[in-house]
């Protein structure tokens, strides 16, 4: 999983292709490098580290060896080989006239590298993506064939999932672009530079050239070239040649909305933009008069929705556990019996029986691949396909038979927040939309909607509060283990929790459901163990006070994450988190925002890289 940047036009391609790959770092920052294409030579630049290195690296180089209005550019997190120098992407075929970025893995490519061996090939990388670059050379020198026949002919020699850009030397104003399973889009120039195209795994680092773009599709192959003087793009099909109509979408998203605005983090400026994206995920969809929800993107699917007897949710990491607290909606509201898998393992298990079961799938950058596998083994058994996604366009948007998007807008933060609140909102709609399907009263429906409307201005609240909470991060930031529990709604909350702790503040934090604490986790509790209790006042409230004696009674540290008008529990516990009172199918959304601050202010306090936390990546395309 990694982010490819292209540029082929008439500016110079460094400073375009370093700003996108700024943009693209969240797909992963192991290392990062760049290839210009200058009158038929290429430069090729490379460094270990964040794309700051790579940076600082070639403004020292001078302008000639930086000019080049063709460049193709690399950030990566490592799957074959460890993150080095030598394993960065761009990788040079054997004489030096291919050049390549790649998102993705070739699973083949130690047969071929074989092959390529005993023909005499040396390789200087572990990297699958050397290999294919040797590919595409051997068959160029063999079969006597253009750059864009070579490519796609290797092409179908490979198994695997790919995102690629090629440029040749032998072609200096061509460019290539391939697609297989990881995504790769095309902004096409305006104005008066109409004869430039930009290309990026996300259309983040193309929204501020363009809004003009082409995604392409799995199994296509793109060339741009000049034609009488002026660049153009032809899509073609990898298995047969056969040419494609690209479909040139119009992109909305500003590109102010992909900035800090102010905010020294962009997790920050996400857990804030909150109550504008709750509204914004509601933004039209709650029609009130009937108690229910509108959701275009399901409409044409309505009848199959109706006959729809059991559902799976799946997802992986936050989504998943959102995917958790949808459970109970969809039981609650909905009647329908739910269960939550993970996409990597329904992906590879038995499903029993999938009649009229329908497969929700949750993710917020539409790219995770095991998600996306799991839609395609629901779409094989039959399964009506459902998304909950953010990014537009993205593969999972794409694949699944209808959708809903979460419009938070770009999430740039490794850690979610702003797509998780969305998700858990999304979810409850979705669960008061199929419910009305099945016998949920108006009433109700209006009941919780009215409740529903009113999540922004308390999101705003809690916000207000951030101080308090920053108190706290200072107070517990020494600990380096910590129990989050919860129950029935707030159980997903507690799971979600300790991934915010985990990720973000390097702290092992266990969610778990705290009836569970008794049965065996209760022995880890001391003075150096604390807890976080999710405790509202809610039909839980009772049995989880109960689990904070239990807590209190071996000498452990208490903080309550509790609702305002509760005024019993500071006296019982250490410290106390108060979030305004509503409906409990709503509270998870509420206390969601305190985990997300506590824990991003402890990973301020520690000194830890809090939009970019070490070993992740935004987008998780590899299984
Ligand atoms: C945690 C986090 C990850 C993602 C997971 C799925 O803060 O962001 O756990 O939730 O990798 O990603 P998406 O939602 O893009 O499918």
């Amino acid at each position: 999983m990694c982010g490819i940047v292209g540029y082929i036009g008439k500016k110079e391609a460094w400073p375009i292709l370093i700003k996108g790959l700024e943009r693209l770092e969240y797909r992963g920052y192991d290392s990062a490098g760049i290839a210009l294409l200058d009158k038929g030579n290429f430069s090729v630049y490379k460094k270990k580290g964040k794309v700051a290195e790579l940076s600082k690296f070639i403004k020292d180089k001078n302008s000639n060896e930086l000019s080049g209005g063709v460049g193709i550019a690399h950030t990566r997190w490592a799957t074959h080989g460890i993150p080095s120098d030598q394993n960065s992407h761009p990788h040079l075929s054997n004489r030096g006239d291919i050049v390549i970025v790649h998102n993705g893995i070739i699973e083949n490519y130690l047969s071929i590298k074989k092959v390529l061996i005993n023909k005499g090939y040396k390789f200087k990388s572990d990297t699958d993506t050397e290999v294919l670059a040797n590919l595409i050379e051997d068959i160029k020198k063999h079969e006597k064939v253009s750059i864009d026949e070579a490519v796609r002919l290797a092409l179908t020699e490979v198994v695997g999932a790919y995102a690629i850009l090629v440029l040749s030397k032998d072609e200096p104003e061509t460019m290539i672009i391939a697609k297989m399973g990881s995504p790769v889009v095309i902004g096409i120039g305006k104005g008066k530079s109409k004869s430039e195209f930009f290309v990026a795994s996300d259309a983040t680092p193309i929204i501020e050239h363009t809004n003009k773009v082409v995604y392409l599709e799995d199994g296509e192959i793109a060339i741009i070239n000049k034609k009488n003087k002026k660049l153009t793009l032809k899509i073609k099909s990898i298995k047969n040649n056969a040419i494609k109509n690209p479909y040139i979408h119009t992109l909305k998203t500003k590109i102010e909305e992909l900035e800090k605005g102010g905010f020294p983090h962009f997790m920050l400026k996400e857990i804030f933009d909150q109550p504008e994206s709750l509204r914004n995920t509601m933004r039209g969809r709650i029609v009130f008069n009937k108690g229910s929800i509108k959701f275009g993107g399901l409409e044409k699917f309505e009848k199959e929705i109706k006959n729809l007897k059991r559902l799976t949710v799946t997802g992986m990491g936050t989504a998943r556990f959102t995917g958790l607290i949808g459970e109970y909606a969809f039981e609650e509201l909905s009647n329908i019996p739910t269960k939550v898998e993970y996409g990597s393992e329904f992906t590879y298990r038995n499903i029993a029986d999938t009649l009229n079961t329908g497969l929700i799938a949750i993710s917020q950058s539409g790219e995770t691949a095991d998600t996306l596998n799991a839609i395609k083994k629901a779409k094989k058994e039959k399964m009506l396909t459902l998304g909950v996604v953010n990014v537009i366009g993205s593969s999972i948007a794409r694949e699944v038979d209808a959708g809903i998007y979460n419009h938070v807008g770009p999430e740039t933060a490794v850690a979610s927040t702003k797509a998780s609140t969305s998700q858990v909102l999304l979810l409850v709609m979705l669960a008061i939309y199929f419910g009305r399907m099945r016998g949920l009263s108006k009433i109700k429906g209006q009941e919780i909607l009215k409740e529903i409307e009113k999540l922004p201005v308390l999101v705003e609240k809690i916000l207000k509060n951030a101080k308090l909470i920053e108190k706290l991060a200072k107070k517990y930031k020494k600990y380096n283990n910590f129990f989050i529990l919860g129950r029935k709604y707030n159980a997903g909350t507690a799971m979600e929790g300790s991934l915010k702790m985990k990720e973000c503040s390097y702290i092992h934090a266990e969610g778990c459901n705290s009836a569970e604490l008794k049965h065996g986790p209760i022995s880890l509790i001391d003075k150096n163990f604390p807890s976080i209790v999710i405790v509202p006042m809610d039909s839980m409230y009772e049995k989880m006070k109960s689990s904070i004696q239990e807590i209190k009674a071996r000498g452990g540290l208490v903080i309550a994450l509790t609702t305002e008008s509760n005024k019993e529990l500071k006296n019982i516990v250490d410290d106390v988190i108060y979030i305004p009172k509503t409906l409990e199918i709503l509270i998870p959304i509420l206390a969601f925002i305190p985990m997300q601050l506590l824990a991003y202010y402890i990973s301020v306090e520690r000194g830890n890289d809090v939009d970019k936390p070490r070993n992740l990546a935004k987008s998780v395309t590899v299984e």
